[in-house]
């Protein structure tokens, strides 16, 4: 039996006007991690849905093989039928339900219209443990911090006897608590032979974990290296393997002198609609200039989009009551 758990060769892959995957091989061993790097649209995302069947059979050319055999999936499920999962940044799980009911969504225990709940709870119990997840299956999921909602996917996965697991951006939402545990978690899992694809803008965390690395650029496979070897990449090597030449300095800063304030927020709170007595934005302020870039930074959760949204939704009500 071949080596390789997964093997895509000669994928191509193109949207009108983009050709976002041209020629792309890529190869998985068994019971490794493997890091997918490249720069912001080089097409680790569109080989990813190629790999799991959102982009079905016959959308590309290309084959895909697993553990040899060639595959033809039409659908999500069918890439899931072969043990492939994949956990998107954008988590898929149903907030207002709980863990267990999460975990065996689509795949109860039991009976139609007959539920078992223990051998449910059980189970659910077993696949928790397996992630490091201390809470009970009953737990309702929005209550869970992201970084526990990211595990209960992972066990989900597993409980659908995923072999090989593919995590796009995992951590971009993740503080370095939660980060660090769930790389843990993907080597536990690794040396039961769950073989990993990991995305991952952070290089760091690609050195840190990844047994083999590929490197895509502009649609086309750059290289692949393993990370064991004499030749292991250091983070400088790979950033230069992604955008095709060497950098002195990776964000060059550029001269720029915003103008005046364009923009003035003072004391902006939004309540929480679930919770009135909570604030999901408290009290921010801020300034932006013309011509500036004002970045908002905060964990997922922290009211970003809900800071941005109402802003611009006031400012757009304000426009109206001008207007008339
Ligand atoms: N559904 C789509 N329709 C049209 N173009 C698409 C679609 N999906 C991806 N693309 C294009 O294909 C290219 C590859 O995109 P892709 O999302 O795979 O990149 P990526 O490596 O995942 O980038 P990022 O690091 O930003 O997530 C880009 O040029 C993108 O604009
Ligand atoms: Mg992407």
């Amino acid at each position: 039996m071949s080596e390789h758990i997964l093997e895509m060769s000669n994928i191509v892959k193109e949207f009108p006007g983009v050709r976002a995957l041209d020629d792309v091989s890529f190869q998985v061993k068994s019971g490794e991690i493997h890091a997918l790097v490249g720069e912001n649209g080089a097409g680790k995302s569109t080989l990813i849905k190629v790999l799991s069947g959102v982009h079905p059979n016959g959308s590309y050319t290309g084959r895909i093989l697993v553990d040899g055999v060639d595959q033809q999936f039409q659908h999500i499920r069918d890439s899931e039928n072969v043990g492939i999962a994949v956990i998107y940044q954008e988590l898929a799980l149903v907030p207002q339900m709980t863990v267990v009911e999460n975990l065996f969504l689509g795949v109860e225990r039991g009976k139609p219209y007959a539920i078992d709940w223990d051998t449910a709870n059980s189970e659910a119990k077993k696949y928790l443990e397996e992630v490091n997840l201390d809470i009970s299956p009953s737990a309702v999921v929005k209550n869970l911090g992201i970084g526990k909602q990211q595990l209960v996917e992972i066990a989900k996965a597993i409980a659908k006897k995923a072999r090989i697991l593919v995590l796009d951006e995992p951590t971009a939402a993740l503080n370095e608590q939660d980060s660090a545990n769930l790389l843990e978690i993907l080597r536990q899992l690794r040396d039961r032979g769950v073989s990993c694809i990991y995305i991952s803008h952070k290089l760091n965390e690609v050195i840190e974990i990844a047994d083999s690395v590929t490197v895509l650029r502009d649609g086309k496979t750059v290289s692949t290296h393993d990370m064991h070897g004499a030749n292991r990449l250091d983070e400088p090597r790979i950033v230069s393997l992604m955008v095709g030449r060497d950098l002195t300095e990776r964000f060059p800063r550029v001269e720029h002198t915003p103008g005046e304030v364009v923009l003035q927020v003072r004391d902006w709170s939004v309540q929480d609609p679930d919770d009135p007595a909570k604030n999901i934005v408290d009290n921010v302020s801020f300034d932006v200039r013309q011509g500036e870039i004002l970045g908002v930074a905060g964990l997922m959760g922290a009211g970003r989009t809900e800071l941005m949204m109402s802003i611009s939704v006031s400012v757009a009500q304000l426009r109206c009551v001008a207007r008339n």
